[in-house]
């Protein structure tokens, strides 16, 4: 019989589980508790660097609290936000009812709702990588196997969709896409995205597409993947984390497209939904105020973000051992750093935080390859202070390149 003092097992799925955007967090404190400033560009949070909640969503959560809607909601969604949801799909171009929408706890619930209906042990997901972590979390914690294609950095980061088509098997229970992307902030060509879809319908299997930076492009909203096929096998996600600058209210939906062929697994989203009540009751009211009033936030937003994306690729570029493709959408890029004999993409984020404060996140958090050498950059600092960080990030990589850091 094991000791009464001795540790408790935990379950073997969480061996699977990693996160490394907040994982690196441990390392950043080590940093500050050695008495020095760390610059956190580690997490995709737009109020830590200064943006704002549109007053008229906070006026909308205050009133609902206010008016006594503080129970639980239906699992689903209340109506008024399932029609806001249906309306906005529409304007996007894929057809849309209210009793296909689930409002859920942002983009991350919607995610694992569906990928908990759709794939377990012996199913294959095709996912992009780089890519978002939550993707391959979650697989780990259902026991599916995440199937990575390549998108591709010479190509503006690009999907290769030759390369998704020769991994689909029949194991194969869902294709992931992510656009606009995170980390690369690349938006897909419309060939691409084309091709995905069409994909998804002749094999028969679901397109997640994660689309909650769809109005972070700065060219302006790219519309919905669903519209280019209204036939395909397409659930739509999104949230106002990111567009609506809410991402600590954990309010998201996602959209199944209405299709026969995808009643089924409509049906098992809902009854997952049925097991965790509801998502946040007072926000789905905000939910409403965002998406039928004001957007004049949006255009403020995406100004923003497009010159930070330039200062980011002019001087990225700049470092020498260092090369970046410039973002078109959301406020992260995935420059690579060339690796010094023997060393890593996490030795580079490391020794880069240890000697200079700044935090960035290694690639193979992202599932690159730890000797490829890339790390994502979140650039919705200011101006001012991202010239700053990229003057040191300047000075630490020529040392790690030159093999003079320890
Ligand atoms: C691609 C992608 N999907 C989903 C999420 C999660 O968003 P939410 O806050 O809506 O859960 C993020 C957050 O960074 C993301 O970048």
């Amino acid at each position: 019989m094991p000791h009464a003092s001795s540790t408790i097992p935990v379950a073997s799925r969480v061996g699977g589980f990693s996160y490394a955007i907040r994982n690196i967090v441990a390392e950043a404190r080590k940093v500050e508790a050695a008495g020095r400033k760390v610059r956190y560009l580690n997490i995709g949070d737009p109020i830590a660097f200064g943006f704002r909640t549109p007053p008229h969503m906070i006026e909308a959560v205050e009133r609902a609290m206010r008016d006594g809607h503080n129970g639980y909601a239906p699992s689903v969604g209340i109506l008024a936000a399932r029609e806001a949801v249906t309306a906005e799909c529409i304007q996007r171009g894929m057809p849309m009812s209210p009793d296909r929408v689930v409002v859920t706890s942002g983009t991350s619930e919607g995610i694992e709702l569906a990928l908990t209906a759709l794939a377990g042990p012996g199913d294959d997901v095709l996912i992009p990588v780089p890519t978002y972590p939550l993707y391959t979390a979650v697989l780990a914690k259902i026991g599916a196997r995440a199937v990575f294609y390549r998108t591709d950095q010479r190509r503006g980061w690009q999907p290769d969709v030759d390369h998704v088509r020769s991994l689909i098997t029949p194991a194969t229970r869902a294709l992931v896409v992510i656009d606009p992307n995170n980390p690369t902030g690349a938006s897909y060509s419309v060939e691409a995205r084309r091709a995905l879809v069409e994909l998804a319908d002749r094999h028969n299997f679901p397109l997640l597409a994660d689309e909650v930076y769809a109005d972070l492009a700065f060219d302006g909203p790219v519309s919905a993947l669903a519209a280019l096929n209204t036939d395909a096998p397409v659930i739509t996600f999104s949230s106002l984390s990111k567009a609506y600058l809410a991402p600590g209210w954990r309010s998201g939906w996602l959209a199944v497209a209405q299709t026969e062929r995808l009643d089924d697994v409509l049906a098992a989203i809902k009854k997952l939904a049925d097991g965790r009540l509801c998502s946040t009751g007072p926000m789905e009211h905000a939910l409403v105020a965002a998406l039928t009033g004001d957007r004049s936030h949006q255009q403020l937003f995406r100004d923003a973000l497009r010159e930070r994306a330039a200062l980011t690729d002019a001087r990225l570029n700049a470092i020498d051992g260092i090369t970046c493709v410039a973002a078109t959408a959301a406020f992260y890029a995935m420059p690579q750093v060339q690796l010094p004999p023997g060393k890593t993409d996490e030795d580079y984020v490391l020794g880069l935080l240890r000697a200079t404060g700044v935090l960035c996140v290694y690639g193979s958090g992202f599932a690159t390859a730890p000797e490829d050498g890339f790390f994502r950059v979140v650039f919705l600092a200011s101006p001012a202070e991202l010239s700053d960080i990229y003057s040191l990030m300047a000075e630490f990589t020529r040392e790690f390149v030159a093999g003079r850091t320890r």
